[in-house]
C-alpha cells in the first residue's frame, strides 16, 4: 500500500524537452492547486547538480542527493513531478504517470524558437521519433498507469487538463 499515507496522489509528468510539461503544470496547478516541482528548478536550488553538460548546455543531476531531499514531500502526497526523464525516481511516488507527446515537426518548431541547434536540437527530435521517454516510461512503471498524451496544440492541451482533473476526482472518491 504505497499511497495508503498520502492525502492527495502524486502524478509524474515527463516527455521530451519541449513538449510542454510545464504549461500542463502550470495549469494543473492553478485548476487543482497540487504543489508542482519542476525537477530543474529544485536541483539547481538544492545544489543537486553535479557537473555542466557543456555539449547538451545542461546540468548533470546528483540523482541520489535529489531523491532524499524529495522524499518527505512525496511521501506526503499531492505532488506532480516535471522532468524529461523518469527512470531514476522510486516507482512507489507515483499514482499515476502521464508522457507528453508530440509531432517531431512541431516539436522543431518549438525547439528552434527555444534557440536549441545542433546536436542538442537533433538528439532531442530523435527521442520523440524514437518514444524513447515513453518507453522508458512504460519499463519503470506499471503499465496500466502510464498514459500517453498528444499535446499538439491548445485543443490537446484543454483535453489532457479535462482527463487529469476527472482522474483526480476520481481519485478523491
Ligand atoms: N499544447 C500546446 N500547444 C501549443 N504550444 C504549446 C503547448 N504546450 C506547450 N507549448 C509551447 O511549447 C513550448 C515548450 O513548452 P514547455 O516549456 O512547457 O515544454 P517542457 O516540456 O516543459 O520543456 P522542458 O523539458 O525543456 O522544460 C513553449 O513555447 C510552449 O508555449
Ligand atoms: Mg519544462
Amino acid at each position: 500500500m504505497a499511497n495508503a499515507k498520502r492525502i492527495a496522489p502524486n502524478i509524474l509528468v515527463t516527455g521530451t524537452p519541449g513538449v510542454g510539461k510545464s504549461t500542463l503544470c502550470q495549469k494543473l496547478v492553478e485548476l487543482t492547486g497540487l504543489r508542482w516541482i519542476e525537477i530543474s528548478k529544485v536541483a539547481k536550488e538544492n545544489e543537486c547538480i553535479e557537473e555542466w553538460d557543456h555539449e547538451y548546455q545542461c546540468g548533470v543531476l546528483d540523482e541520489d542527493k535529489l531523491m532524499d531531499g524529495l522524499e518527505d514531500t512525496m511521501a506526503n502526497g499531492g505532488n506532480i513531478v516535471d522532468y524529461h526523464s523518469c527512470e531514476f525516481f522510486p516507482e512507489r511516488w507515483f499514482d499515476i504517470v502521464f508522457v507528453l507527446r508530440v509531432d517531431n515537426t512541431i516539436l522543431y518548431d518549438r525547439l528552434t524558437s527555444r534557440g536549441y541547434i545542433g546536436r542538442k536540437l537533433e538528439d532531442n527530435i530523435d527521442c520523440e521519433i524514437f518514444q524513447t521517454i515513453l518507453e522508458e516510461a512504460q519499463s519503470s512503471y506499471k503499465k496500466e498507469i502510464v498514459h500517453e498524451l498528444q499535446n499538439r496544440n491548445l485543443e490537446d492541451l484543454e483535453n489532457n487538463l479535462q482527463r487529469i482533473c476527472l482522474w483526480l476526482q476520481q481519485w478523491f472518491e
